[in-house]
């Protein structure tokens, strides 16, 4: 496999069809046991948002390759205390071998990059979510055996997630639809740059429709309708997306043999219905265990392992 050794990843745009085909293959060879990577490095986790998976599954990854990991809390760090990050990335360069960062502006992540020689990766920004995408299309890879031609509708809120899906699709040629509230719709930019990527070899649908996006598609996902900052604005969206919610009925008119996603964590009774979480097209455990696999192929090929 070629090496990822020294990048950053920022954006899922960062990589190509092929470094992402041959990530979600080494994931996988480590998932069966058939590859492994050791190394011995040292990763950061600078995290300014709450989290469950990403910071288990980086930490027991790194682990697992034979590495440490620090948490470097920010309120246990000068971060919070306003050192600039200019300053603080090029502290932490000297220390760690790579860093995660989880943070609310997505501008936060280039300057850390632009200021730090090591790679640094996107944990979660306002923008996008990259790693838990790696995961989804490892996912999807398992259960449909390829992604080519699969087609996958978000349903919910134009969020991180639903713009790093975007990109994720179109690069592995997965036809995506994206059906939110008008006014809710993903990044238009990230759009723009999803239908360059896909160039026509998968379709790229932005809709307010969301039994049109459902119909006859083979991966349903949903995410919350609030994500973590917007708190104060989730009553006020109930009603606007209660047509979204990713219930029996929307299920019904998706492919047989549909699968359910969803990046977790969930509101059940808002964008999921309990009935559909734990049903047996849901597929979310899966998903969530991939995030470790799908991060430990990332961290060795960043880190150039052996
Ligand atoms: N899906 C995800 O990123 O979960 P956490 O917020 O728990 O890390
Ligand atoms: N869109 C959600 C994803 C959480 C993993 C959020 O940003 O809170």
């Amino acid at each position: 496999m070629e090496t990822l050794k020294g990048r950053d990843l920022l954006s899922l745009a960062d990589l190509n069809a092929s470094e992402v085909g041959e990530l979600l293959e080494l994931a996988a060879q480590m998932k069966a046991g058939t590859v492994h990577r050791r190394c011995n490095k040292i990763l950061g986790l600078l995290f300014s948002k709450a989290s469950t998976r990403t910071r288990v599954s980086f930490t027991v990854a790194m682990y697992q390759l034979g590495g440490q990991v620090i948490d470097l809390n920010p309120n246990v760090t000068q971060v919070s205390r306003g050192e600039p990050l200019i300053d603080t990335a090029r502290v932490l360069d000297r220390y760690l071998d790579i860093v995660a960062i989880r943070t609310f502006d997505p501008k936060d992540l280039e300057t850390f990059a632009d200021y730090a020689k090591i790679p640094v990766i996107n944990a979660l920004s306002d923008r996008e979510h990259p790693c838990q995408i790696l995961a989804d299309l490892l996912t999807v890879q398992e259960c449909f055996g390829s992604l080519a031609g699969v087609t996958l509708t978000y349903l919910g809120d134009g969020n991180n997630v639903a713009n790093s899906l975007l990109l994720g699709c179109a690069l592995v040629g997965i036809n995506v639809r994206i059906a939110t509230p008008s006014g809710y719709e993903p990044d238009a930019e990230v759009v723009q740059q999803a239908v360059a990527i896909a160039n026509g070899g998968s379709e790229v649908t932005i809709t307010t429709d969301p039994i049109a996006a459902a119909k006859g598609a083979q991966v349903l996902y949903t995410d919350v309708w609030a994500s973590m900052g917007q708190e104060n604005l989730a009553d006020q969206r109930m009603p606007v997306f209660q047509p979204y919610q990713l219930n029996d009925e929307l299920l019904s008119l998706s492919d047989k043999t549909a699968i359910v996603l969803h990046c977790l964590p969930a509101h059940r009774g808002e964008e999921i219905t309990d009935a559909v979480m734990e049903g047996n097209q849901s597929r979310v455990w899966d998903q969530a265990e991939n995030r470790m696999h799908a991060q430990k192929a990332l961290l060795a090929s960043l880190l150039g392992a052996d």
